[in-house]
């Protein structure tokens, strides 16, 4: 497995498979890595002659700085996960390399990024979407791997990819679960053990709720129970939305949608202690 701290032979290995004609798959991550990042690099090592992962944690997607400070760093672990798997190439810079001067560009993804996660995290959208678009140009990948578990993340790089031409094809891949259901996240280190057992409200919340929806009962009926769930755990809900999982368009009931454009995904958010999680579920 190749190492680059730099963009330029990066591209000059880059070149040389492109060349002999190979296919490109790329997963950014930021790293502190665990088995959902990794079936997505074995997913890519599926379907492409190269896999290569990118490490960044990327400072303009940080909305708070205390976060961006706290997360956590853990390269020599990760470079070793990857050895494992069939990871070619690990992309791993600097700050400095990928952000030379203070950068100005900004993102608007209109609704798509006014809504849900974009509603909490002001300008997190606008960071992602410059720094994958970044790393697309760099990269310049056939294929493109992003996780199920931060569908709003990937409704946002569909839209970039469709809308500036970027010449690849993007996959989503399932969210990998613990086994009691629980998202897996690099955040879930975070919580203490008692903490941990509680954050298994997230897939039993969306798990009930689908089962509401599916039953009849509105977004508001289902938000309640959803809520009770949270309150008797003790845990505080952000946010529980029905969407159409293309427009994100915010539904009241399964049948809300005139026009639908994807299925109806559910998307929660909440806070266990200190530790923000995320989780999401399709309803059909
Ligand atoms: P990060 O949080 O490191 O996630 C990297 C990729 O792993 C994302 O596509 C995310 O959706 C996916 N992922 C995380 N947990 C997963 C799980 N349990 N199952 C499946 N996939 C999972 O998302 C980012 O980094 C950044 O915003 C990035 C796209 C790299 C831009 O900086």
């Amino acid at each position: 497995m190749e190492i680059f701290k730099q963009i330029a032979p990066l591209k000059a290995f880059l070149n040389a498979q492109k060349r002999a004609g190979k296919s490109i798959g790329l997963v950014p991550t930021m790293g502190a890595l665990h088995a959902g990042h990794l079936s997505l690099i074995t997913t890519s090592a599926a379907q492409n002659d190269v896999t290569v992962c990118s490490i960044f944690v990327n400072p303009t997607q940080f909305n708070n700085p205390g976060d961006l400070q706290k997360y956590p760093r853990t390269l020599d672990k990760d470079t070793l996960l990857l050895e494992k798997v069939e990871c070619d190439a690990v992309f791993c810079p600097d700050a400095s390399e990928m952000y030379p001067e203070r950068s100005i560009i900004k993102f608007d993804f209109g609704h798509l990024d006014k809504v849900m996660e974009g509603a909490f995290r002001p300008g997190h959208f606008s960071g992602v979407g410059l720094v994958v678009s970044k790393l697309f140009n760099i990269i310049q990948p056939t294929h493109a791997y992003f996780g199920q578990k931060d569908w709003q993340q990937f409704a946002v790089i569909r839209r970039l990819v469709d809308e500036l031409n970027f010449d690849l094809e993007l996959t989503s891949v399932p969210t990998s679960r613990e086994d009691d259901g629980l998202a897996m996240s690099s955040r879930n280190l975070r919580l203490n053990p008692e903490q941990r057992q509680v954050a298994t409200v997230f897939y039993e919340s969306l798990m009930a709720a689908k089962q509401a929806l599916q039953q009849g009962k509105t977004v508001q009926e289902t938000r309640a129970i959803v809520q009770t769930k949270f309150d008797e755990r003790r845990v505080s809900l952000e946010y529980f939305e029905l969407a159409d999982s293309k427009n994100l368009n915010i539904l009241e009931n399964v049948k809300a949608s005139d026009a639908p454009s994807g299925q109806p995904i559910m998307c929660i958010a909440g806070f266990v202690g200190e530790v923000r999680l995320i989780d999401n579920m399709f309803l059909q």
